[in-house]
């Protein structure tokens, strides 16, 4: 069994490589995102539910000496990662904070931005977590989300039985264990309630053959996921080989493609 039962995806090496490998090729949008909201030399930013800490390294060298990221994030494994490195390489502006969003008192903290990627879909209370995010901003600060809004628009084409299925245990085991895939769709309506306007969206969708680089972003997510399935009981072993044998069929076929599951982009500002 995996260490920390709490995250529905592991916090294992493998999926701390995923992750890694996620964030790379993510970059060149949040750039962009995080350049929209605002964020600077001296910045201060959260970075909510940080994983291994792959943002707020790169937080870190853009907001300087003069700024701060504060790492929250609830395995102890990547809290661990991150305080290493952050000592090993002398890291002085990044403050990590080992807590649970929903359980644990957050931090006196101010920030001028908070940055939140695939944490929201996880969340049992999304509207509290919006709430904390909302207490620990200066006036007018900025919340930037990478979150779901159609997890279902993700498949391999040519279609199979073996992905389709695969999409769709990722979801039931999303639900039951408290999450929501598609937070995107309900994000906006809870920050206004919470005092935010929004002042920016983006979707994103990607259609990746084998020799581009988004390719390995699905692709790598199916290949060890179908491990954590059989783990946690949902799929049996012939089950996982099939699947697998999918992945291995289509990396030779130049012709098939993932479309990705859909991503928003939500920035909102703080106005009262
Ligand atoms: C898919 S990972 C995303 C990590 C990072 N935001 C990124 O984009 O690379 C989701 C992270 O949210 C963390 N997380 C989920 N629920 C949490 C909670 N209640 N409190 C703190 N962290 C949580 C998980 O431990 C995991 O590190």
């Amino acid at each position: 069994m995996s260490q920390n039962k709490d995250y529905v995806l592991g916090t294992d090496q493998i999926e701390l490589n995923r992750l890694k490998l996620q964030h790379d090729i993510w970059k060149p949008f949040v750039l962009e995102a995080w350049q929209r909201a605002g964020i600077k030399k001296g910045s201060k930013v959260i970075d909510i539910g940080a994983g291994p800490g792959y943002a707020s390294f790169d937080l870190s060298e853009i907001v300087g000496l003069s700024g701060e990221v504060y790492a929250i994030e609830r395995s102890s494994n990547f809290t661990n990662y991150i305080s290493h490195k952050v000592e090993s390489e002398n890291i002085k502006n990044i403050k990590t904070f080992n807590l649970d969003l929903m359980v644990d008192e957050f931090p006196e903290i101010k920030a001028d931005v908070s940055w939140c990627r695939w944490v929201a879909c996880f969340v049992s209370d999304p509207k509290l977590l919006v709430k904390k995010i909302y207490s620990s901003l200066n006036k007018n600060g900025v919340a930037i989300f990478f979150e779901y809004i159609n997890y279902r628009s993700f498949r391999l084409i040519p279609q199979t039985e073996e992905l389709n299925s695969f999409v769709e245990h990722v979801v039931s085991n999303w639900h039951e264990s408290g999450g929501e895939p598609d937070i995107a769709n309900t994000l906006p309506i809870i920050l206004k309630e919470e005092g935010f306007k929004i002042r920016f969206t983006k979707p994103y969708i990607f259609s990746a053959t084998p020799k581009d680089i988004f390719w390995q972003w699905p692709f790598t997510f199916v290949y060890h996921h179908v491990d954590r399935l059989l783990e946690l009981g949902r799929v049996e072993k012939d089950w996982v080989e099939s699947v697998r044998a999918v992945l291995d069929n289509s990396k030779n076929n130049p012709e098939a493609f993932f479309i990705t599951p859909t991503v928003l982009e939500i920035v909102a500002e703080k106005i009262s």
